[in-house]
């Protein structure tokens, strides 16, 4: 097994259920290095709501140096009411923002993917969600997220306007196509591109650039373009259709929390996102982190699904730490405890009515890794 000195997660909770959910990986982390399968260091740092309180700023000089120097960076969520009426700069979604666009975390990676023992806890028929396996990768630095001008203009009389600016450069949209076509590669070999092409001036730009980007350089994969409405529709009727989807930042936001909803609860989707190069460790920005919010309405009753925070490890251990075989290793764990019919209440069904709580859900994947690791040893002893 490999070891490196250098591997360092910086771990930011968050808000809401971030501190607990994030707890149940960092007993995963302890327990990969307890078996010594890898030396893994976990820092700490705030950020979102935390951080505001702390320091008056969602995200703090020292925290965004701590993240560059970190080799991943493990979130848990972000936001809550008792920020609603702080500044849009200073709220706690800002601070996740900020990070994302300092990080330069351009490409955000969402799977949603069914797990053969949740094909029943989706709101969807088993027929349509079974085997289900999806990739989103939604552009994540750039669009109406980050556009200028943005603001409220007051017009007087009680008359305001809103505004938001939708902009991409074709370089935007390049890189972070490249990213779903090289991952489309690696899997079904298929890309749906969605946009607004029938509206948007930008959207159809998008359209032509990553169209040409694909005859230069993919053309071994194959490209569809979905307008992206439709595509949110195409998730309910018949998501099987896609393997990697390629999006805008906005259009990824909703068509992720969508897709999943098709794996049973947005309890389960993990997501990585990845960015340029880090001149300190040579290995691209990255940030983990659940695709569901802090879920302020049950922060601290210890029953919230910390899978997708587990699974979401189980991308870092992948992509930063190049160790497919621990994210293996955990992926599986995952699936035999879902097996075994252990589910937090966002998961129930009428065959598995009982919860349990959230740290046991990480009891029982820690029960999974005990049992996987044993008979790995045991059949190399064989
Ligand atoms: C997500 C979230 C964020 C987003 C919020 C918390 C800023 O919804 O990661 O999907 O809108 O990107
Ligand atoms: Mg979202």
């Amino acid at each position: 097994m490999t070891e490196n000195l250098d591997k360092t997660i910086l771990l930011l909770p968050g808000d809401g259920i971030g501190e607990e959910i994030t707890q149940q990986a960092v007993r995963i982390i302890d327990w990969i290095n307890g078996k010594k399968l890898d030396r893994i260091t976990v820092t700490h740092g705030l950020i979102g709501g935390a951080s505001y309180e702390a320091h008056g700023v969602p995200l703090s000089d020292d925290t965004l140096a701590a993240a560059r120097k970190a080799s991943a960076i493990l979130m848990g969520s972000v936001g809550g009411p008792q920020w609603d009426n702080v500044d849009y700069a200073k709220r706690p979604e800002a601070g996740l923002l900020k990070l994302r666009k300092e990080l330069d975390l351009f490409a955000n990676l969402r799977p949603a993917i069914v797990f053969d023992a949740l094909v029943d806890a989706s709101t969807l028929k088993p027929e349509i969600v079974r085997g289900l396996d999806i990739l989103i990768v939604r552009e994540l630095t750039g669009g109406v997220y980050f556009g200028e001008p943005r603001g409220v203009e007051d017009l007087g009389s009680g008359e305001r306007r809103g505004i938001n600016t939708h902009v991409y450069t074709t370089s935007e949209v390049l890189r972070a196509a490249r990213v779903a076509f090289d991952l489309a590669r690696k899997r079904d070999g298929r890309v749906c591109s969605c946009d607004k092409a029938n509206v948007m001036e930008a959207g159809k730009m998008w359209r032509e650039d990553v169209t040409a980007l694909h005859e230069k350089e993919f053309s071994d994969v194959e490209l569809t373009h979905m307008y992206a409405d439709n595509c949110a529709m195409q998730l309910l009727r018949a998501p099987a259709q896609f393997d990697v989807i390629f999006t805008d930042n906005l259009f990824g936001d909703m068509l992720s929390d969508e897709a999943a909803m098709l794996t049973g609860s947005l309890g389960m989707l993990p997501s990585a996102s990845l960015g340029a190069q880090n001149p300190e460790t040579g290995m691209p920005f990255a940030l983990y982190e659940p695709v569901h919010g802090s879920a302020p309405d049950i922060a601290g009753q210890n029953i919230a699904n910390p899978l997708a925070t587990i699974l979401s490890l189980a991308m870092l251990l992948r992509y930063s730490f190049d160790r497919g075989d621990l994210a293996d290793l955990v992926e599986n764990a995952v699936k035999n405890t879902l097996e075994k019919g252990v589910r937090t209440a966002d998961i129930t069904d009428t065959n598995h009515p009982d919860a349990v709580s959230t740290a046991g859900m990480g009891d029982a994947v820690l029960r999974e890794l005990e049992i996987l690791s044993g008979e790995a040893k045991a059949s190399l002893a064989s």
